[in-house]
């Protein structure tokens, strides 16, 4: 396999400890933004959950999937995943250069992982790919939220709280690495408009928590 995605090195290292980190960071608000993710998706079809570490948000279509696939680049990752849901299937790979033929999914979903990418785009061009004609993406972000109140607050929240939290519970370079793929990622209107780029037909998207996060439905 080519040289290690850069976002994956630090899950590699902290894999067994991610569900409490996280969990942790976002002070266990995590699993209902999992929830919300896949709401509403009654007969996802064939599912692809991109950048899957431990499981948790393809786990939650196991029920109603014809099948689900949770592709990871981090073997620690994969593995605390596997333990967790044998009866998924989990495969190792770069999200951006994935080993799935085109038009394989019905559904993509990517939680909290599109923003860990080399190149957000390129991720979003292989999402669409493998999707098929008609199907969707569905992609969970951390966000910043537009009211400048509430962004200033955010801002404000991420570097005087979670910065130095975070370092009271893992390396100071995985909550600087968590920090700055927040503030550099493409938000909103801009992640749209770079869907639309690279093929899709159409996308909307959905603040929560008064934009702290935002989930993204792009249709293939
Ligand atoms: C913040 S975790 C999110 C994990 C999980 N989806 C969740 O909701 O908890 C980001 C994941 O993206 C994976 N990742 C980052 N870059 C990747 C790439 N290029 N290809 C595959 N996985 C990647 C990391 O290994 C890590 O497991």
């Amino acid at each position: 396999m080519e040289k290690k995605p850069v976002g994956v090195e630090i899950f590699d290292r902290i894999a067994h400890r991610y569900d409490s980190i996280s969990r942790f960071l976002s002070l266990g608000i995590i699993p209902k933004w999992q929830r919300e993710l896949v709401k509403g998706l009654e007969k996802p079809g064939k599912v692809l959950d991109l950048a899957c570490g431990t499981g948790d948000a393809g786990a939650l279509l196991l029920n109603k999937a014809e099948s689900v696939v949770g592709l990871d680049y981090s073997l620690p990752m994969l593995k605390v995943a596997k333990e967790k849901y044998p009866e998924m299937l989990f495969v190792r790979g770069d999200a951006l250069n994935t080993p799935f033929p085109d038009k394989t999914f019905d559904t993509v979903i990517v939680s909290l992982g599109l923003r860990h990418f080399e190149n957000p785009e390129k991720g979003l061009s292989e999402i669409r790919r493998v999707l098929k004609s008609g199907g969707e993406a569905r992609i969970l972000e951390v966000s910043i939220p537009k009211n400048p109140a509430l962004k200033f607050l955010f801002l404000q929240f991420l570097k005087r709280i979670m910065l130095p939290l975070g370092k009271l519970r893992s390396k100071a370079d995985v909550t600087k690495h968590l920090y700055e793929t927040i503030v550099n990622f493409p938000h909103y209107e801009e992640l749209l408009n770079l869907a639309r780029t690279v093929g899709f037909k159409g996308g909307s998207y959905k603040p929560l928590m008064f934009g702290m996060a935002t989930i993204y439905t792009l249709k293939g």
